[in-house]
């Protein structure tokens, strides 16, 4: 269905168009980059050719690789310019009433055979293909940021969505170096839904006052291998955006407990300490700032990450249990995703899932509260003496 002539369009020129663009440019494609803002789309040109300058500077391109990728960027500011198209990706703002517009008036003007994907981290893409007479040629592509960077893409048909597309948008992204996994239109999809655990169990500890934030941080980076704690992850990411996602998942999944995001965090983004970006969020970035120690105590750095990790477990065997996608996906979506260490269900497998299924058992009996439920996939394997692998 698309060859390297294939023309891509991005739509939002931003951090994640612009990435996608550049990786599309970068596998020899001719890309069309529409932003309805002209100064986003300048500066997104400058950005692009600032990071491609750096990129020559530290040997990892060519000159003439830069020239080559600018070349077959265009930048342009009016939607009919995507009109020859064979592939659109939309990365604008996170807002299904204007994506569904924007959707619309795209259809007017491609070919019947072009595809639409959207990049939208939290949406329902069957919602967003509703807004098209041809809901079956649309498709979710959910980047990684920064998108140059991150191999993961999430493949997410919509209900109607056929599964030549599925195929054909596959093979084309691999082709781009990507690693892609396939998953279902459910929210979240895989990674944002499986490692929500990540941050609001740790909140949880540390509004519970069992750990500070710094001991936590620590137990998740030199006791899990995590490469990131929660709250430097949550800093890096932005509560406004962090937040949002938990919140969006919870809603979505009709308020289900075990989603419920938390009021620490919902605070910091009240206050407008959005984290590294504000100069402030659950840790303070000015230049004066006193960082404080961790408590480097081992039994309370394995409570920590026995919490969180098996927290962790628990949802990426749910996502299997309702087939939101393949055990090799969920485990390779988290690696290439997230930077996990290792897939969640190979790990559970080396920790067993007696030991899992017993600590999670103590803290749903301790709490009494929803959020601890054990995947029915999780007790299964249980009673049957199954791994994963
Ligand atoms: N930032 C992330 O970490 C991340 C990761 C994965 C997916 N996403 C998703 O990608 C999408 C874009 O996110 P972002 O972080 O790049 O946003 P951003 O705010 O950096 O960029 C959005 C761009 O879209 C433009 N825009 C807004 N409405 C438009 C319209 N109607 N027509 C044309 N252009 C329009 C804006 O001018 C802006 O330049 C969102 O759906 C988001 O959920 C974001």
């Amino acid at each position: 269905m698309f060859t390297k002539n294939s023309i891509i369009g991005v739509i939002g020129s931003g951090a994640m168009g612009s990435g996608i663009a550049q990786v599309a440019a970068t596998a020899s494609h001719k890309v069309v980059l529409f932003d309805n803002n002209q100064s986003a789309l300048s500066k997104a040109e400058s950005n692009l050719k600032i990071s491609l300058q750096k990129l020559v500077e530290k040997g990892k391109i060519t000159a003439e690789q830069q020239g080559f990728i600018l070349a077959n960027i265009s930048f342009v500011n009016a939607l009919t310019d995507l009109s020859e198209c064979s592939l659109i990706i939309e990365a604008i703002v996170e807002n299904l009433q204007v994506k569904r517009s924007v959707f619309t008036e795209l259809e007017k003007l491609v070919s019947p055979a072009c595809i639409l994907a959207s990049n939208t981290s939290s949406l329902s893409i069957t919602s967003i293909a509703s807004a098209c007479s041809k809901p079956d040629r649309v498709i979710g592509l959910h980047f990684f940021n920064p998108a140059t960077i991150m191999p993961l893409v999430e493949i997410i048909p919509g209900v109607a969505t056929t599964q030549t597309i599925v195929s054909a948008c596959k093979t084309l992204i691999d082709s781009w170096g990507k690693v892609t996994v396939i998953t279902k239109d459910t929210p979240g999809f895989i990674v944002n839904r499986v490692a929500r655990p990540f941050y609001s169990e740790a909140l949880r500890i540390y509004e519970e006052g069992i750990a500070s934030m710094e001991t936590i941080d620590w137990a998740m980076k030199d006791i899990a291998g995590f490469k990131m704690g929660p709250f430097e992850l949550m800093d890096l990411i932005g509560h406004d955006v962090n937040y949002v996602v938990t919140e969006t998942v919870w809603t979505q999944f009709y308020f289900d407990p075990k989603f419920k995001p938390a009021l620490s965090q919902k605070r910091l983004l009240e206050a407008g300490f959005l984290g590294r970006k504000s100069g402030r969020g659950f840790y303070d970035y000015s230049p004066d700032a006193k960082l404080k120690e961790p408590l480097k105590d081992v039994e309370i750095g394995k409570t920590v990450v026995k919490r969180i990790l098996f927290m962790l477990i628990n949802e990426a065997a749910d996502t299997l249990y309702l087939k939101v996608a393949t055990r090799d996906d969920i485990d390779l979506a988290m690696v290439k995703g997230v930077n996990y260490p290792k897939g969640l269900l190979k790990w559970a497998d080396e920790l067993g899932v007696n030991l899992i299924v017993k600590e999670l058992t103590a803290l749903k009996d301790f709490y009494e509260e929803d959020r601890y439920r054990i995947s029915p996939l999780l007790k299964q394997h249980f009673i049957m003496k199954k791994t994963f692998y």
